[in-house]
């Protein structure tokens, strides 16, 4: 009787997990640290062709073909490993949606439909990230409210946008259990992000420890939210564990962590590297993007609906991308 209860609630707080865009540079990292918390064989590493998981990912999981364009190869793995929650990680970052429009669209959007879709008919919770690039040139740029005018002129920004209006719909109208957080850049040491804005964050980091002068492709003076990778895991799983009786937001909540301009990062990572050197040259096009993005995000509503909380700041996250890339580099 003992052991059946007993059975019973684990099976209740056990989670079957589907990371979509698990080989990407957020999935690569979320998939290991679901795997930590949940047990290796709960957390399945879904993947596109091309982009198959490889090494300690590869090794330590289940994992399976989940194209969110094509709705059968989900609806495959979510009966094969009874799935109860997706993350979907399958978006093209903002550089590259607006030199590729039609397929930034193709796959935040017609691909969201097509995971909700699935969530609805087998019951799963989904969490689909929007970001920073939600926001727009009219948005108030200083301590942005959770809900203010989103008017993002960006292919990035529209995907985005559309994400939140239809997750929320599909919880409203059809009571799938959806949930995200706005990310802010993600600066992390394992996987390179592809072709966003806020990438310049990350590669600053690889060029200090390769001992290369950086080439910095945003003005002085250009301020963006950021966040340090092991804040942004905890925030994707924090919410989706969390009470749903306390959520009043859902799609999506304002995080934030630290906000800097590119000559403070260069000085902090100057003050641990002392011969540093970092020039700039602007790119117009990662220019006009980040001006029309906030400054820094008003993350009032996550710490109170959820209890919010980031670890990192600038200098804790220096200290530790710069020793772990030594590491990276001296293998
Ligand atoms: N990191 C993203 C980008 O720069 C913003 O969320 O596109």
């Amino acid at each position: 009787m003992y052991l059946r209860a007993l059975n019973d609630s684990l099976t209740k707080v056990m989670k079957n997990i589907l990371v979509i865009g698990a080989t990407g540079q957020i999935g690569s990292e979320l998939t290991m640290e679901l795997r930590r918390r949940y047990g290796d064989s709960h957390v399945v590493a879904g993947y596109i062709s091309g982009a198959e998981p490889k090494g300690v990912l590869k090794d330590s999981g289940p994992s399976a073909i989940a194209d969110v364009t094509d709705r059968q190869s989900m609806k495959t793995v979510i009966k094969q490993y009874n799935i109860d929650t997706v993350y979907n990680l399958a978006a093209l970052l903002s550089v590259v949606a607006e030199r590729k429009p039609e397929m930034a669209w193709k796959v935040g959007i017609d691909g969201l439909w097509n995971v909700l879709e699935m969530a609805r008919e087998h019951q799963c919770a989904v969490f689909t990230p929007s970001s920073i690039g939600s926001f727009g040139e009219s948005t108030p740029h200083v301590k942005t409210p959770q809900d203010t005018i989103q008017r993002p002129r960006t292919m990035y920004g529209i995907t985005k946008v559309t994400t939140e209006l239809l997750s929320d719909y599909y919880y409203m109208k059809y009571g799938v259990d959806t949930r995200a957080v706005r990310f802010p850049g993600i600066i992390s040491n394992v996987t390179l992000p592809g072709g966003g804005t806020t990438d310049y964050a990350v590669e600053i980091y690889y060029a200090a420890v390769k001992g290369q002068k950086f080439i910095c492709p945003l003005k002085p003076g250009t301020y963006m939210d950021m966040m340090y990778m092991p804040d942004a895991l905890n925030a994707a799983i924090s919410l989706m564990e969390a009470d749903p009786a306390r959520l009043v937001h859902r799609n999506a909540f304002n995080i934030a962590s630290m906000s800097f301009a590119p000559e403070e990062i260069y000085a902090m990572i100057k003050k641990y590297v002392p011969g540093f050197e970092m020039d700039y040259e602007v790119d117009s096009l990662k220019q006009s993007i980040a001006d029309s993005w906030p400054d820094c995000l008003d993350d009032t509503c996550a710490r109170m609906e959820w209890d919010w909380k980031p670890q990192y700041d600038l200098e804790s996250m220096t200290v530790d991308m710069l020793e772990k890339l030594k590491i990276k580099f001296a293998k």
